[in-house]
């Protein structure tokens, strides 16, 4: 088989978001997209001849013709060997967690993760590192470049592979490892938590459901829930992954994840309800009539650490993102382990993962992990929450309000408003921003400002510095509210407003998150003159 050198014209627009680089589908089926931005990853990491590469998706419309072009230029590229999972199916905590077990170059995962699919919807791909984890800004801005200036790609001609079955191939001088997308990762799991105990809890009674989304979690949810741990057939719903996520949104959110949100609100309602998004590694955990807030549940991991078998030996430290609560330091402070704050996004856990800093890490945005892989993990917190309630046998419920009376709850809630024009909501940024100087000092309500910023990280291990990270106003008691645009987003902008304000007294921690957060609310749409310059009334998702 002959190497072909086909000439292309850069594009312009290949800049790697907060979690790789996210089109429409549409705009990565034209000619020479997709393969332009591999060739622009092949040249970037320059990996040496021979070297083995990960590869697999989330089973999204466009992963399978994408797999196939991606194979005959990885051999056209020099490499050895790619892993890729069967039928092109790789959750992004599995992904990581191969690239780990087995020592690879890399790994090429293809999704747009919780945005919709179909031929009309998001596909995405990025690059993942020998650690497992999203490459750091440094490869991505260098991809982007490469991006811009190359004039040709390399590939095979060949006929598609047969990658439903498992087995080893061979195209051109490169062998092609066709692996089960879940094994290595089921295995990692029953390393961590205490299987017997969940397994008990699951035999004595206890109902959990999971909610798939149709995404690529439900072959993961069936094999370790139902299969391993005994769940009764039936617990994971939506657990066929489809190219189409069945229309869906695969995002594990209370509006987008409405089916297991009524189940869990209904009047049979099951002890435990969790759901994961299109490649996996988002969760959303939910107990009978009760949403666990995503900072909170990262906290309530680190409180309860020591239960799981993979932990209890304790923490290195915890990382949080920046617009996730605080409630994580609390516990932090309490057993004396350092809590660091980064910015959006996962790719900036891993520095301080590899150097042995922290253990666990989390994301106001239904993202939690820890060192296991380099990834967050949806099914990971899932099991986590599964073997504190087993070794606490108290609900879901019971745990949240013993942990905001001993640490106090930090009140939180995410606003966001999504399909801005790009315009707008840059000029409210730029408004907000302009307010700065004059802002601190001044009183809202019962709100006094006592700090504003752009926030910006020193990358404690490399030195690196990220910039433009979101714009912080910081009030005299400790709350704040924090405005960024996402990066993660295909279509106009998204303005996502944080809110947080400290509740020490468990007499009020039963209060609905926004009506403690009201007053905040109002400044915050006051002073980003919001509805003036968006037009919008109401929030798109309320976390
Ligand atoms: C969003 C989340 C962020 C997460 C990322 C990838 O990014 O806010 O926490 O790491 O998705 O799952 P954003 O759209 O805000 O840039
Ligand atoms: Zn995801």
């Amino acid at each position: 088989m002959s190497i072909k050198t086909i000439a292309t014209t850069p594009f312009t627009d290949q800049k790697p978001g907060t979690s790789g680089l996210r089109k429409k589908v549409t705009v990565f089926q034209s000619a020479h997209y997709l393969e332009n931005f591999v060739q622009a990853i092949f040249d970037t990491i320059s990996a040496p001849a021979g070297s083995t590469l990960v590869l697999g998706g989330d089973g999204r419309y466009y992963n399978r013709e994408a797999i196939q072009i991606i194979l005959k230029m990885a051999t056209a590229n020099g490499f050895g060997k790619v892993l890729v999972g069967q039928g092109g199916i790789l959750s992004t905590p599995a992904a990581s967690a191969v690239i780990r077990k087995y020592s690879t170059y890399g790994g090429i995962i293809l999704s747009a993760s919780h945005n919709p699919g179909g031929p009309d919807g998001d596909f995405g791909i990025k690059y993942n590192t020998a650690n497992g984890g999203p490459a750091p800004e440094k490869i991505t801005e260098a991809i982007y470049a490469r991006s811009k200036t190359l004039t040709s790609y390399k590939l095979i001609e060949a006929p598609d592979m047969a990658l439903d079955q498992p087995g080893s191939f061979t195209l051109g001088e490169m062998q092609v490892e066709v692996i089960d997308p879940v094994a290595d990762y089921a295995e990692l799991m029953e390393s961590l938590f205490d299987f017997a105990a969940i397994r008990a809890l699951l035999g004595g009674g206890f109902r959990l459901c999971f909610g798939a989304m149709h995404a690529v979690t439900g072959p993961y949810a069936r094999e370790i829930l139902e299969r391993r741990l005994g769940a009764p057939n039936g617990s994971v719903i939506n657990g066929v992954p489809l190219p189409d996520f069945g229309g869906g949104h695969p995002d594990p959110n209370l509006t987008y994840a409405h089916e297991l949100v009524e189940i869990m609100y209904g009047a049979e309602a099951p002890d435990f309800g969790a759901a994961s998004d299109g490649d996996g590694d988002r969760n959303m955990i939910l107990g009978r009539k009760f949403f666990v807030n995503p900072s909170d549940s990262l906290a309530i991991i680190a409180a309860n650490a020591a239960l799981a078998p993979g932990y209890a030996a304790g923490l290195a430290g915890v990382a949080r993102s920046m617009p996730t609560s605080a409630a994580a330091d609390r516990v932090a402070a309490k057993l004396g382990i350092p809590c660091y704050e980064t910015p959006t996004g996962w790719k900036f856990f891993g520095n301080l993962m590899d150097a042995g800093k922290v253990t666990l890490c989390g994301e106001e945005s239904f993202g939690t992990g820890s060192s296991h892989v380099r990834e967050k993990d949806g099914l990971w917190a899932v099991l986590f929450w599964l073997n504190i309630l087993a070794k606490r046998g108290l609900p879901v419920e019971e745990i949240v309000y013993r942990h905001w009376a001993e640490y106090g709850r930090n009140v939180y809630s995410r606003h966001d408003y999504e399909g801005l024009p790009s315009d707008a909501a840059n000029a409210l940024m730029a408004h907000l921003k302009a307010q700065f100087e004059a802002l601190p000092g001044q009183r809202f309500g019962s709100y006094q400002v006592k700090f504003c910023d752009d926030f910006s990280y020193t990358d404690p291990i490399d030195g690196s510095l990220s910039t433009g990270q979101g714009l912080r106003i910081g009030f005299e008691d400790g709350s704040r509210i924090v405005f960024r645009l996402s990066g993660t987003g295909t279509e106009g902008a998204t303005l996502r407003i944080y809110l947080e304000a400290f509740e020490p007294d468990p007499a009020k921690h039963g209060e609905d998150a926004q009506q403690a957060l009201a007053e905040l609310i109002l400044i915050a749409n006051e002073l980003s003159e919001l509805k003036l310059r968006t037009g919008r009334e109401q929030p798109t998702v309320i976390t």
